[in-house]
């Protein structure tokens, strides 16, 4: 069966995603297509031979349409993940599933009623290699219970339009998410340190930030989000564990030797880095839709990290560290 598949917002990310269904991903179609700007629309949509639908409800709506992509920025998400499900139709929807916790709340209630998992959201560190292995160790319990752990997100440079809150609500959230993954708890607090700032800042930005968070048993976890560093994509992982630690390891498949020495190739941006990652979500995604399942994150992810976004952000100006509120978790998601 082929899945065909609805495109809502097909901008950086969005277009990434339809090359990859496009060139080597098995089992899927983009067939339609609709975004907020109609120009970026046909565009996209006669690159592929899609239809263009003026609204991403008619496109949700439309028999042609077996599941949902939305590649839309964040504040459009939450009105287009309830028209999916309202459909039942799966729906993938990249990070963050919603802005706050209160309308991922909306998104769990609605999907509840349904009666089966429909959304997925775009945690794609899950499916990296390196961290699924990282993870493999962690849950085997060879290195005992973890104590510790080291997160860091550096990027080389953000556009002046990107706000302090955006480090956690659009580039944190893929760490807090990662944390919650390898320890299979959910975070407890959170504190947010704010160390000297980078001279490449702009001045509306506290860069770099530090989150410190405490998971429900008392993992202490800290998060360097670090969003100017002016040279590289750099993403690092480390797990403290009772009898042992286990951390990524630098990521690049060649090493350069010369006269000045011996060098890694640096990656550049998340399209670089978690290229493997993305296929295989993508990938999971479409066969699961296909076999009428669901796979990958759920709204209780997307719930659970936009709940520690919106503490981080109280916590940028208040003294932390502030407690997470999270409703217990439904069964539902269990
Ligand atoms: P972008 O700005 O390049 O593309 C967004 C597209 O959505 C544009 O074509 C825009 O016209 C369209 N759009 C905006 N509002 C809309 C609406 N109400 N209805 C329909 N279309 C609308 O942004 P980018 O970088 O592609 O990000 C898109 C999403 O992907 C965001 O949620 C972002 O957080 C996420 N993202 C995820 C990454 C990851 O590592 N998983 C990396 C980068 C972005």
């Amino acid at each position: 069966m082929t899945v065909r598949i609805g495109m809502i917002g097909p901008g950086g990310m969005g277009r990434a995603h339809i090359e990859r269904i496009r060139t080597v991903i098995a089992s899927g179609e983009v067939v339609a297509v609709s975004d907020i700007d109609p120009g970026n629309a046909q565009r996209v949509a006669e690159g592929i031979g899609a239809k263009v639908f003026a609204s991403s409800a008619e496109l949700i709506a439309s028999d042609a349409v077996d599941a949902v992509m939305i590649c839309s920025y964040g504040p459009a998400h939450r009105d287009d993940v309830l028209a999916a499900i309202r459909a039942g139709k799966p729906v993938f929807c990249e990070k963050p599933l919603a802005p706050t916790a209160s309308e991922c709340l909306e998104i769990l209630q609605a999907e509840q009623e349904a009666g089966r998992r429909l959304v997925t959201v775009g945690f794609m560190r899950r499916f990296d290699p390196s961290y699924r292995q990282l993870k493999a160790i962690v849950d085997s319990g060879e290195i005992g219970e973890p104590l510790i752990m080291h997160s860091r997100h550096r990027n080389p440079t953000v556009p002046e339009r990107y706000t302090w809150d955006m480090a956690i609500n659009d580039t944190g959230i893929h760490d807090i998410d990662t944390m919650r993954w390898l320890l299979g708890e959910e975070i407890a607090s959170v504190r947010v340190d704010k160390p000297k700032r980078t001279r490449h800042r702009f001045p509306h930005l506290q860069d770099p930030l530090v989150l410190i968070l405490s998971s429900a048993s008392g993992v202490w976890i800290d998060v360097e989000i670090f969003v100017n560093n002016q040279h590289a994509y750099d993403i690092q992982c480390e797990v403290v564990s009772e009898s042992g630690t286990v951390r990524l390891s630098d990521q690049q498949l060649v090493e350069r030797t010369g006269a000045i020495g011996r060098s890694h190739l640096l990656t550049m941006d998340h399209n670089e880095r978690f290229g493997a990652a993305f296929v295989t979500e993508v990938q999971e995604w479409i066969s699961a839709v296909a076999r009428g399942e669901h796979t990958g994150s759920t709204s209780w992810d997307g719930y659970a990290a936009a709940c520690v976004c919106d503490a981080a952000v109280r916590a940028l100006t208040d003294d932390g560290p502030i407690a997470v509120d999270l409703i217990e978790q439904p069964a539902f998601y269990s």
